[in-house]
């Protein structure tokens, strides 16, 4: 029997002011997005910056729709829209924040299992680490160096593209 650790490290840093311009301005984009969520449903409203290896900021925030499962986070919604607009163009960081009228928020977002298997596609693809900034309203941020991170022993579309010894 083997068994491996597949944990990784998080940075935690206290306030925006610690991180860099660039991680500051994205931070704050993903905050103010929070404003623009369409989240009537939960009142848990996500806003996401994408900044792409362009320069381009591509932002998004959570939206709902009254059958509930069609609805779409604000994760994707950004890098959905970023993969739609500048196709091939590699994604270098996402920032996402969350605010809510319901609940006081103790810790910043953490994006879902839907996002983290999103994410991972196009961080496979680009064949570059996308650098996750994780936070809420206001304080501290967590850093996570690359979306692999978030989603340990993962399945991916390289699986499927892998040829097969079955035969037809
Ligand atoms: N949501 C996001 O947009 N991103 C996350 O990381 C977590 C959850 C949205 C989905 C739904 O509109 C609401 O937050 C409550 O789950």
């Amino acid at each position: 029997m083997i068994k491996k650790n597949l944990g990784f490290q998080i940075v935690e840093v206290d306030d925006v002011s610690e991180l860099s311009q660039q991680e500051q301005k994205l931070i704050g984009l993903s905050r103010e997005m929070t404003a623009k969520a369409y989240a009537p449903y939960s009142e848990f409203f996500v806003g996401a910056a994408v900044l792409l290896e362009n320069g381009e900021i591509i932002s998004g925030s959570n939206q709902e729709n009254g059958a509930y499962p069609s609805g779409l986070c604000a994760e994707r919604v950004a890098v959905f829209a970023a993969s739609a607009m500048f196709p091939g163009v590699s994604m270098k960081i996402i920032a996402v924040s969350a605010t809510s009228s319901r609940l006081k928020m103790e810790e910043p977002v953490s994006p879902c299992g839907a996002c983290r298997q999103v994410l991972l596609e196009y961080e496979i693809l680009q064949r570059k680490p996308i650098k996750v900034l994780l936070s809420k309203e206001n304080g501290k941020i967590l850093i996570i160096e690359k979306v692999h991170d978030l989603l340990p022993l993962s399945f991916s579309g390289v699986e499927l593209k892998k040829s097969g010894t079955r035969k037809p």
